[in-house]
């Protein structure tokens, strides 16, 4: 295989179906219309899913349930995370409780040897982000793993989650699955295993079905953490559903990586660079020369200001074929279809930097717990 994917690397161009019969993830199901007025469902984004009828019952039947998901704090918030913060903002708009984890101890394991530094990048780069696309306290537990809660009852349920779960997976598991290990890693693993579980402790919510919405990188994490809900006989879990999205392609057609700023647009690039950003890196399906061009047409599906109108910014099915259709005859010209980008970003980038002023007064009402 040609790619490579793993929570701790994604490279090489990945291909999605071989991904879901390696890892066992199934196509999405016919989806309520709720999902389904979701471009990001509706254009195959999110691409993949395990036990997710659970969620789809739930909402079919106004029964509770729980969003959770997870973020390691490493640079910039760019547009490659927004992907999950839309679907967050989704489900609690669908009346999910939200519980979102800050893994500063699996980023402190793993590179990023910093606390402080992690943690003021939660809140000034994540959560603020979030708030300003949308995301609202009421219903939304926001917490670091290094400090599950004030309240001794919940952070020892969580952390005696966590320590208990070791039990139950073996090395070899954890090799077959992870190859080459650390002890961070399967603490990092263990970790999540209780993110993801622990809202279904009596301390929590109880028994409640749980939407994990998450990159394809993460399955691994999903696997064990299934496993050991399974074979942990002390609680009586519901299974966890899982969502996975298809990674973004960077500017410059690698990985879209905070690690690399001329690979990202982040959410508080200013216009100016931004647009610099897509003229300069953003990586063209287009012909050499604008002769070639209309002969032979471009290619939208390598093309990247094409790729961020599909995920982002042109929500009209119709207009993007559009969009689509003139590129791939030749109508459309690289420059114009980066135009047409540019307007978009620039309107979302105004608003959303207007939003962050206003989130950042409301950050606080998070950390309240
Ligand atoms: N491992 C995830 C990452 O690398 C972060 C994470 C921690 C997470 N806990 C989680 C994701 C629980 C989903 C659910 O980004």
């Amino acid at each position: 295989m040609n790619f490579k994917v793993t929570p701790w690397e994604v490279k090489g161009k990945i291909d999605y179906d071989k991904l879901m019969n390696e890892f066992g993830i199934k196509p999405l199901p016919k989806l309520p219309k709720q999902f389904e007025e979701n471009h990001l469902f509706r254009r195959n984004i999110i691409f993949g899913q395990r036990d997710f009828s659970r969620i789809i019952d739930a909402i079919n039947n106004k029964q509770k349930f729980v969003m959770m998901t997870g973020l390691m704090p490493s640079g910039k918030f760019h547009l490659g995370h927004k992907i999950v913060a839309d679907q967050i903002i989704l489900y609690q708009s669908l009346g999910a409780k939200i519980y979102l984890a800050v893994a500063d101890i699996e980023a402190y394991n793993s590179r990023h040897p910093n606390m402080k530094e992690l943690q003021e990048t939660a809140i000034k780069e994540y959560l603020t982000n979030y708030i300003a696309l949308g995301l609202k306290p009421k219903n939304c537990d926001f917490y670091f793993q290094s400090k599950r809660s004030k309240d001794a009852k919940k952070a020892n349920a969580y952390y005696k989650l966590a320590g208990l779960f070791a039990r139950h997976a073996t090395f070899n598991e954890f090799r077959a699955i992870y190859g080459e290990l650390s002890p961070g890693k399967i603490m990092a693993s263990l970790y999540q295993a209780s993110d993801m579980f622990h809202p279904q402790l009596e301390e929590f919510e109880g028994q409640t079905p749980t939407a994990v919405p998450v990159g394809a990188d993460q399955d691994p994490h999903l696997r064990i953490a299934r496993d050991l809900g399974t074979r942990m006989k002390l609680y009586n879990f519901i299974q966890l559903s899982s969502t996975y999205n298809k990674f973004i392609q960077g500017l410059r057609n690698d990985k879209m990586s905070s690690s690399d700023p001329t690979s990202y647009i982040a959410l508080t690039d200013s216009i100016e660079e931004a647009t610099k950003k897509v003229k300069k890196y953003a990586f063209s399906g287009g012909q050499p020369t604008i002769d070639e061009h209309r002969k032979k047409g471009g290619n939208p599906n390598i093309d990247v200001s094409y790729q961020l109108l599909k995920v982002f910014f042109e929500p009209d099915d119709k207009k993007l074929k559009k969009i689509h259709d003139d590129y791939k005859s030749g109508k459309l010209l690289t420059s114009e279809l980066k135009s047409i980008l540019i307007e978009k970003l620039t309107n979302f980038l105004k608003k959303h930097h207007e939003n962050r002023r206003k989130a950042e007064k409301e950050v606080d009402k998070f950390l309240q717990n």
